[in-house]
Order: structure tokens, then sequence, then C-alpha cells
């Protein structure tokens, strides 16, 4: 076909016109300059831009950057990290690069690692610091930081800004139900209640704890079996009977009773001591009942600190070994399907670093932005955890 020059300048402008249009978009929405480590794909165009990049006209919808500035235990945490958060794995970006402080809205700072790396010296308007640790005050470091450094807590506390926990969090049924979860059946088999073995089974490694909890074993093993495995036995066969890294839950089930006390005893600090052996039908031994009277089911434990002296506790235990219908009652909670556990980093029970850019969103969307910093870190951190001494064993054994 034969054009006129008309129609081609035409067509010309047209093309130029589009492509212009076209780019001028592309510039907005679609440009990172390459100073950013490079962001998962994502599944909106629009959340794949850094903030400071399309400006404050588009900033609302650019994910949150959370930046470790330190290592987690040495570790350089995996910028995959948040595809562990259901519903958030593209509202945040991890980033690790500390010349990016900038353009963080949060910086992290694991507790035991913090002396390893220099602190900032520059902070932002708006930008949060947050202080993260998994474990107690005295397995956290305590190296010193300015006064009024950290804006967010993210420790086992349920008191932090950001709580950050091992384990599930374990919730009634009915709760599960009303926020449209699937709900988890703990149940098992009754016939798994009858045990091949009796008394109170432990594996244990750490022999000396500041809380003597190995004073209590010891003294409660004078009125029922208490059968130690691991490092601090002297029975050869006992310390190899479950090799490094296996969790050996058949073991702890041969037993009616397993020890879940802490290595340290502080407030909302429960780890896999409890957690990995959560289905096992034996019933957990632990020191203080108030410590897991908010985390664990009703009539699901025995807490030491139930009984006046080592005697009186093991004249329960034994009771229980020898009637199977009040053994069976710690396991209620189960049976009857009453309660469940949260799925995993669900709306409303998020752990972590999900926690954190959950509430940078919050922050946000809430629009009054309040500020807030703790004065003194590790005196928070002590206060909250009101970690224990041997105060309690002391007493129990000449109670
Ligand atoms: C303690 O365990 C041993 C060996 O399993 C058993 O023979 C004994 O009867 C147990 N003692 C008590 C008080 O249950
Ligand atoms: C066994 O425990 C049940 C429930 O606690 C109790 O009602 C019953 O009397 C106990 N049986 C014996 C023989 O002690
Ligand atoms: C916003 O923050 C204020 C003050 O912290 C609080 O009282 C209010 O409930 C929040 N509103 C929403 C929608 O979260
Ligand atoms: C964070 O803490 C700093 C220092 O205490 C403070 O100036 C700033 O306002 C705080 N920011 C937020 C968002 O809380």
């Amino acid at each position: 076909m034969r054009l006129r020059p008309a129609s081609v300048y035409r067509y010309l402008l047209l093309g130029i016109g589009v492509f212009l249009g076209v780019y001028m978009i592309y510039s907005i929405i679609g440009y990172d300059d390459g100073s950013h480590v490079p962001i998962r794909p994502q599944r909106h165009l629009y959340l794949t831009v850094s903030q400071d990049r399309i400006g404050s006209r588009f900033g609302n919808l650019a994910p949150k950057r959370i930046l470790y500035w330190t290592t987690v235990f040495g570790s350089t945490v995996p910028h995959t990290m948040l595809s562990d958060c259901p519903g958030l794995t593209d509202r945040c970006v991890i980033d690790t690069n500390r010349h990016q402080l900038s353009s963080a809205d949060a910086v992290v700072f694991h507790a035991a690692d913090i002396s390893k790396f220099p602190l900032p010296n520059t902070r932002k308007e708006n930008q949060v610091f947050v202080f993260n640790s998994m474990e107690t005050p005295d397995n956290s470091g305590r190296f010193a930081v300015p006064e009024s450094f950290f804006n967010w807590t993210s420790t086992h506390l349920h008191s932090s800004d950001a709580i950050h926990k091992y384990g599930s969090f374990l919730i009634s049924t009915q709760v599960a139900e009303s926020r449209g979860f699937k709900v988890q059946s703990y149940y098992v088999q009754p016939k798994r209640f009858v045990k091949t073995k009796s008394g109170v089974f432990g594996l244990i490694s750490n022999c000396h704890t500041t809380s003597k909890r190995e004073l209590a074993l010891q003294e409660l093993g004078k009125h029922i079996n208490v059968t130690i495995a691991g490092k601090c036995t002297s029975d050869e066969r006992l310390k190899t009977i479950c090799p490094p890294g296996v969790e050996c839950l058949d073991i702890f089930e041969q037993y009616p009773f397993y020890i879940a006390i802490e290595n340290t005893i502080c407030n909302d600090y429960v780890t896999e001591k409890i957690w990995n052996r959560i289905s096992v039908p034996s019933i957990p031994i632990v020191m203080k009942r108030r410590i897991y009277k908010n985390i664990l089911p009703p009539n699901s434990f025995i807490a030491m600190d139930d009984y006046k002296n080592p005697t009186e506790m093991a004249n329960h235990l034994r009771a229980l070994e020898s009637n199977l219908t009040a053994y069976s009652e710690y396991f209620n909670w189960r049976q009857k399907g009453t309660w469940t556990s949260a799925p995993w980093n669900s709306p409303g029970y998020r752990n972590g670093v999900c926690r954190v850019c959950e509430l940078l969103w919050k922050t946000k969307d809430n629009g009054t932005e309040s500020t807030k910093s703790y004065e003194n870190i590790w005196k928070w951190f002590d206060d909250e955890s009101q970690c224990e001494k041997d105060e309690f064993v002391r007493g129990w054994l000449s109670g």
C-alpha cells in the first residue's frame, strides 16, 4: 500500500507518543536505580520499587524495608525470610546491606550480635530501631547501647512490641473457629497413655543451672524414679541413648512424665523443651506455674511450685501413675479438642520479623505515627523477664 507523507508523520508521531507515554509510566513505577538488593519477584508491579525512588505520591504502596543491621548468632539472615509470613510476603523487604540505612523503615539489631558491628551514627525520622532476641537477657550479650536507642522490642516476652518466640501459639478451638482457622487436632490413641516405664524422664545437657534444677531433680529422685539421659548422667548407656540432633520422641513417650524445665527460668521463655514434644502423650514437668499458665492449656502440665516439697510432688506423680483416669485428665485439652494451635504466622499470631512487618504497616495505616523509645533497654529486658536464680529450689528442698 502507498502512504501519503502526511499519514507517515501521523503514524510516526503516534508511535513516538505511545513510546514516550509508556516510558514515562515505566520510569515512575518500574524503575529501581540499582542501589537496592534484588527483590524477589513480586505479585504487584507497584510494589517492586523503593519508596525513596517513587517519592511520597506512591509511598504508601511501597513495601516497608527491614534492614538487619547485625547478623543473628553470626549468620546473615536470608532475604527470603518473609516467605514464611502468609499475607505479608510482598508488604516488606528484608535488607542486609548497611549502606542502605537511609531507606530502611525498620532497623533490626540482634542483641547477641550487637558488639560485632559499629552502631549507625545517623537515624531518620520515623525510622524504628528494633531490639531483637529470642533468648533470655543473660544469653543476649548485654552489650551497651546509648540511652533511648531502641524504639521497639522484639523478644520472647509477650509484652514486646513484636513478639519473637519459639513454638506455636496454643489457643482455644473456639477462638480458632471464630477466626476462621483450620483446627489442628492433637488427639492421640488412649492406649498410648499406658506406659512401659515408670516415673520421670529427662534428656539434659546443661548440668549446672542458675535455678539449681539438678538439685531439685536429685531430691525428687529419692521418692520416684527419675531417669536422666544425656550429658549429665554417669550411666554410659543413658548418656548416648539419644544421638545429638535426634528428637527421640519414642523414648519420651515410654515414660508418664518428662522434664521440660528450661535452663533459665524467665517470663514467657518456653523453648523446644516443650514445643518439640507437644504431641507426645507424656506430661511435661516445669518449674514455675506462672510462666506457663498463659502459654499452655490448663491442666496440661505439672509445675514443681504447685507442691510444698519434692516428697509431696512425688506422691502426686505416683498417684497419677497408678490411676489411668486421673492421668488421662492431663490430656483432656487434646482428647476433647478444646485446644489447638493458631496456624503459623496467621493474623493475630504473627511472630518475629513477620510481626515487625505487620506493625510497620499498622502504624502507617493508623496515621497517628506515635513515637516511643526504651530509655534503658537492658533494664526493660530484666524487669520484664523476671529471671529466677535458685531461691525457689532452695526453699522447695527445705520445704
Ligand atoms: C523404678 O524403675 C525400676 C526399673 O524400671 C523399676 O523396677 C521400679 O519398680 C521403679 N520404682 C518405682 C518406685 O516405680
Ligand atoms: C482415679 O482418679 C479419678 C479422677 O481423678 C478419681 O475419681 C478416682 O477416685 C481415682 N481412683 C482411685 C482408685 O483413686
Ligand atoms: C491508632 O492509634 C491510637 C493511639 O495509639 C489508638 O488509640 C487507636 O485505636 C489506633 N487506631 C487504629 C485504627 O488502630
Ligand atoms: C525512635 O527513637 C528516637 C530516639 O529516642 C526518637 O528520636 C524517635 O522519635 C523514635 N521514633 C519512633 C518512630 O518511635
